[in-house]
């Protein structure tokens, strides 16, 4: 058996936690992941059959019984995951009831995983359903992000328009555009059934005055969604109060998005 600090899916989770951190994304506690993982890989490393405890759900995973994720535990700091990944991190597996998770390493002072863990399983369950390569899902509170939701309009076309107009390269990162929650309480099955309806449609999904979700297929995918979407909320946020002078057009994003080829919201666009 091979060492589990030395697992790949293990490095990944500390560089991009501690990466987050500095980046200011995750106060605190702030953020989570859920990174779903190739059993057979996690067998190198992990017993499959010793399960060290289970631990209750709340809700119905049973469409995605049997995998197995690697996931930040509840209260931990993101700043912390780098020195003691045993403890602020966990690898759970959907049991075979469908209710419950069973924790296979981690959690090691008792704990669990995220409070978030509804919206990130049930956000993997619609990604998978429209993208079978989809394997990361990510939260956390980027500044700039959530300064702009103070001041501008929570309307998923007009928040999306603006953050395209801020760089040139937003359309081709994030052509699906960005869903947008209202407010809500957070932790519950009604945050993580509404985050997970908007993520059949889009990558990334902001919630209103708290924070953002991405999705992708790998750690890099996800975490670039966020870190472009954070760019250029900074822009905003930076220029929102100065008179506009120069603008990115409508017909030059379409021109960009045709030229790179991505499939974009045409009716995020007014053309
Ligand atoms: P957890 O500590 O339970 O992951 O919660 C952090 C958070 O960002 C809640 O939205
Ligand atoms: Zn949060």
């Amino acid at each position: 058996m091979k060492d589990i600090f030395t697992a790949p899916f293990v490095e990944e989770m500390r560089n991009t936690t501690a990466n987050m951190y500095r980046l200011g994304w995750d106060e605190r506690n702030g953020g989570n992941i859920s990174y779903l993982l190739d059993e057979k890989e996690v067998g190198e490393y992990l017993d499959l059959n010793h399960v060290i405890r289970t631990i209750p759900l709340g809700f119905d995973a049973t469409a995605i019984i049997g995998k197995i994720f690697i996931v930040t535990g509840t209260g931990k700091y993101f700043k912390n995951v780098d020195t003691d990944p045993e403890r602020n991190l966990g690898v759970v597996r959907i049991a075979a009831d469908g209710q419950t998770a069973e924790l296979l390493w981690g959690y090691s002072d008792g704990g669990k995983f995220t409070s978030e863990f509804p919206a990130h399983l049930m956000s993997h369950m619609a990604r998978l359903s429209v993208d079978p390569a989809n394997r990361v899902v990510m939260h956390c509170h980027p500044t700039y992000t959530l300064a702009m939701n103070y001041v501008h309009e929570l309307d998923e076309k007009k928040f999306t328009h603006t953050l395209w107009e801020m760089c040139t390269e937003c359309i081709v990162v994030f052509p699906d555009g960005i869903g947008v929650l209202p407010w809500m309480l957070c932790g519950t099955n009604s945050i993580g059934e509404a985050t997970a309806e908007k993520m059949k449609e889009f990558r990334l999904v902001v919630w209103g005055m708290h924070g953002i979700y991405g999705a992708g297929k790998t750690m890099d995918e996800t975490f670039g969604l966020i870190e472009t979407v954070e760019k250029a909320a900074q822009i905003y946020m930076l220029t929102a109060h100065l008179p506009r002078i120069n603008t990115i057009r409508d017909e030059q994003m379409k021109e960009l998005a045709e030229y790179f080829g991505v499939h974009y919201r045409k009716d995020f666009l007014n053309l």
